[in-house]
């Protein structure tokens, strides 16, 4: 046993299957060396004696995650959401991510990103930053400082945007190169990610050229997919011959495992069939979908259907950075889609949703379902003490309560990658 083998006691709370939330009432979760040893209902008999940190009767969950953000758009948070996807990027979006060209104002907005983020409790995280490489590294700086785990791309774009974003196909990728090559030799908790912004933002030669960076160094990639109709048929006239969407990034090589394609709302069932084959992830962003009125996404659907779905905020199309909100918007999402099928298309349970919040996003890190074994411990404490009835109630109920209705007032404790973070 080694001299930092800890216990944390409280009522554990986890998903380690779909549709299941395991509840082990005044557990036990032992960590050695900021890895998870295992979790249990009482103290082993091995551990007996060891540094215990007794949270009483708040719960012990899993941190959240979200696999989908646009870090430049963290100022632009609930402003434009009157407009459509096309219009608003181009009235908000990109006119917002060209001021990161100036590496103090990323500095100022980035700190206080990383800082929120930390606040909601969302410790591993799938992250767009800008063009602009001087500022994405900042970016990269302020989550490591905070202690987040996460995925950040440059973001790539060649074509139909504004001046001020427009790179050229030769030098957008020698920049990813660059901060590709310092990333991995950096080795912390932020890792590369191939992030061309969409197919109409990126020329052929573009995407063949991040397909090649991505089969060098192995690397995931992000970006967006079937998101909005009138997208859709825009990609539809950029690629004649295509089959679907999806073929503008799988003729690339860039629709492949561990590749994140956000939305989906509009994927037929012969994408979604591509999507599962090639092992592609689906971030649902469902209030940033509702927000630029782009759909409901068939979620309940794609998990039949076998896909890999995580869950995004998508700020600033998403006006929330907290995933419990998020999780609660799927749910109410899906709920409307099952009214408007007549029942067809079933709901979400918050048991999935607590699922898709937590160990959904955790598998993409490598990690989980749940609290597993051998994983860095990525935690939050919460305390309900102050609503009604908590010492009475069901912890199920308790935790659903506090996704659904709470707030990160209630968040007392957070881990990331085996540490305690600082309070916030
Ligand atoms: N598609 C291309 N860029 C974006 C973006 O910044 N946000 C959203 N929601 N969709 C996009
Ligand atoms: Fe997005």
């Amino acid at each position: 046993m080694t001299q930092t083998t800890r216990a944390l006691r409280a009522n554990i709370l986890h998903a380690p299957t779909l549709g299941k939330i395991e509840a082990l009432p005044h557990g036990v979760l032992i960590v050695e060396d900021g890895v998870i040893a295992g979790v249990f209902p009482e103290l082993p008999e091995a551990y007996r004696g060891i540094e215990t940190q007794d949270y009483g009767d708040r719960l012990l969950i899993p941190a959240l995650c979200d696999l989908h953000l646009h870090a430049p758009q963290y100022p632009m948070m609930g402003m434009g959401m009157d407009l459509e996807l096309l219009e608003w990027l181009n009235t908000y979006t990109f006119p917002g991510e060209e001021r990161f060209a100036d590496p103090e104002y990323a500095e100022g907005i980035y700190a206080a990103l990383a800082r929120e983020l930390v606040k909601k409790g969302t410790t591993r995280a799938a992250i767009f930053a800008s063009v602009h490489l001087p500022a994405t590294r900042i970016l990269v700086e302020e989550l490591e400082r905070a202690g987040i785990s996460a995925y950040v791309g440059k973001v790539n774009m060649d074509r139909n945007c504004t001046g001020g974003l427009m790179e050229q196909a030769e030098r957008s990728l020698g920049d990813t190169r660059v901060f590709v090559e310092e990333l991995l030799a950096r080795g912390g908790s932020v890792r590369p990610i191939l992030t061309p912004r969409f197919s109409p933002n990126c020329t052929d030669a573009l995407m063949q050229g991040l397909g090649a960076l991505a089969d060098e160094y192995d690397l995931p990639i992000q970006s967006h997919l079937s998101e909005n109709e009138s997208e859709v048929q825009w990609v539809r006239s950029l690629y004649p011959g295509a089959a679907g969407y999806w073929e503008s990034y799988a003729r690339f090589s860039l629709f492949r495992p561990r590749t994140l394609m956000a939305h989906c709302v509009h994927s037929d069932e012969r994408e979604r069939a591509a999507i599962r084959d090639h092992g592609v992830w689906v971030v649902h962003c469902p209030d940033s979908n509702v927000n630029l009125m782009s759909g409901i996404a068939p979620v309940r659907r794609m998990l039949n259907e076998g896909l890999s779905v995580a869950l995004g905020s998508d700020i600033s199309g998403g006006s929330t950075l907290s995933m419990m909100q998020i999780a609660t918007i799927a749910i109410r999402a899906s709920k409307q889609r099952r009214i408007e099928t007549k029942g067809e298309d079933a709901f979400l349970t918050f048991a999935e949703a607590f699922y898709l919040a937590t160990s959904a996003g955790a598998q993409y890190f490598g990690e989980g379902p749940g609290f597993r074994a051998g994983d860095p411990l990525h935690a939050l404490v919460l305390d309900d003490g102050a609503l009604p009835d908590s010492g009475r109630l069901p912890l199920e109920n308790r935790l659903e309560r506090l996704f659904y209705a709470a707030d990160d007032r209630t968040i007392a404790a957070r881990y990331a990658n085996g540490k305690k973070l600082e309070a916030v």
